[in-house]
């Protein structure tokens, strides 16, 4: 037994926001961002209105729709995020309580890979389902970016590329042979963890790493879970050493894709659509060049929605399939690299 994707859906918050109005609020330029990531524009969620929890209901009611099942079906719930509403409890169980379906008290688990988180939890709900303990398993990956950035010119490396939205499915198990989850392949090397994080507040208390380069070496960072100065000094970003995160994600990207095509005996000619984590377009570009892939082999939607995370693949997939791009018996390769240093890739067939 197998397990496929039956049914999916994505959500993007109304507002458009271009790099035109990001030159507004810091030193940046549009040609700036359209050169070193293809980023055009990305949406921002309305503070107050719209959370991480709301947008990934949003998109979960229309995979549930989408799979022709009613919430109450749903008998496992993943949630991916690296923007969660709360530091705990999760976004899975307030999703469950967002969308009405707490009566049924079904599980609800967390998944904290960043930009692997879509991939990963795809693993781990595809696990369950083979092995016959759920039959409908909601995965979810959803992120509110613009809640947690500098939108200063300090901070403009990392807050250009980032942008808000939901994309979730569901997973049921299928007998066909030429259908669903072939293979999933998941890696991380903690050496990295630093280069690309969200440090502040936590509960380190300064143990890890350079306490210069990270700024923990004023004393009430290293002690103090969340300190005025910490604030005050804007130590409460997301930290990304830019350079070293593309070296490894050009290079683990295809190193993970050529290891599950290898799994299944399959080849980059045999791909139909690959849905990279939408990171940054160079990134996918140079990915494609390495795999020799033609452009109708690869789906990119960066441009218009920026870099959102654990729910990059899950819009892009969504988009897809509402576009055509995405058909029965199709062989999908999604590939995600990203934040800890953690990455991955399934093979499907649609
Ligand atoms: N606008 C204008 N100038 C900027 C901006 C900006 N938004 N951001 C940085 N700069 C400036 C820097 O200050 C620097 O100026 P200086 O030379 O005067 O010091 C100059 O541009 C170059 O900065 P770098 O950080 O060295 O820029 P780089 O060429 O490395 O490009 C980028 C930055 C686009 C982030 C690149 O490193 C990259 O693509 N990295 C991959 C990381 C990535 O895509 N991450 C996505 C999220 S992680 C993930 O999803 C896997």
């Amino acid at each position: 037994m197998r397990s496929k994707i039956a049914g999916i859906g994505h959500y993007l918050p109304e507002r458009v926001v271009t790099n035109q109005e990001l030159e507004k609020l810091m030193d940046t330029t549009d040609e700036w961002i359209t050169e070193r990531t293809g980023i055009k524009e990305r949406r921002f969620g309305e503070r107050q209105k719209e959370t991480t929890t709301t947008m990934g209901a949003q998109a979960a009611a229309r995979a549930i729709e989408d799979a022709g099942i009613t919430k109450e079906d749903i008998d496992f719930i993943i949630f991916a995020t690296l923007s969660p509403d709360y530091f705990f409890p999760g976004c899975g169980v307030l999703v469950q309580r967002e969308m009405e379906i707490s009566g049924t008290e079904i599980g609800a688990l967390d998944i904290r890979n960043q930009c692997s988180g879509f991939v990963y939890g795809l693993s781990v709900a595809d696990q369950f389902v083979r092995s016959g303990t759920y039959q409908n398993v909601l995965l979810i990956g959803a992120e509110m970016h613009s809640m947690g950035l500098d939108f200063t010119t300090r901070g403009r490396n990392v807050s250009v590329i980032f942008g808000d939205g939901a994309g979730a499915v569901v997973l049921q198990p299928t007998e066909d042979d030429d259908q669903g989850i072939l293979t999933s392949h998941l890696h991380s090397d903690g050496r990295h963890a630093e280069e690309l994080a969200f440090i502040s507040p936590g509960c380190h208390g300064g143990y890890h790493g350079d306490p210069e380069k990270y700024g923990f070496h004023d004393n009430p960072y290293e002690t103090i879970f969340i300190t005025q100065k910490m604030l005050d000094d804007a130590m409460v970003f997301p930290y990304m050493n830019g350079k070293h995160v593309f070296k490894f994600a050009v290079r683990k990207f295809p190193e993970v894709i050529m290891e599950a095509l290898q799994t299944t005996g399959l080849q980059t000619t045999d791909i139909d659509l690959l849905i990279p984590h939408q990171a940054n377009l160079r990134i996918s570009q140079f990915v494609q060049k390495v795999l020799k892939l033609r452009d109708d082999q690869v789906y990119n939607n960066i441009q218009k929605y920026g870099n959102t995370t654990a729910a990059s693949i899950p819009i892009a997939l969504s988009e897809a399939r509402d576009l055509g791009r995405v058909n029965k018996g199709d062989l999908i390769c999604l590939a995600a690299f990203g934040s800890g240093f953690t990455w991955g890739a399934s093979l499907l067939k649609w």
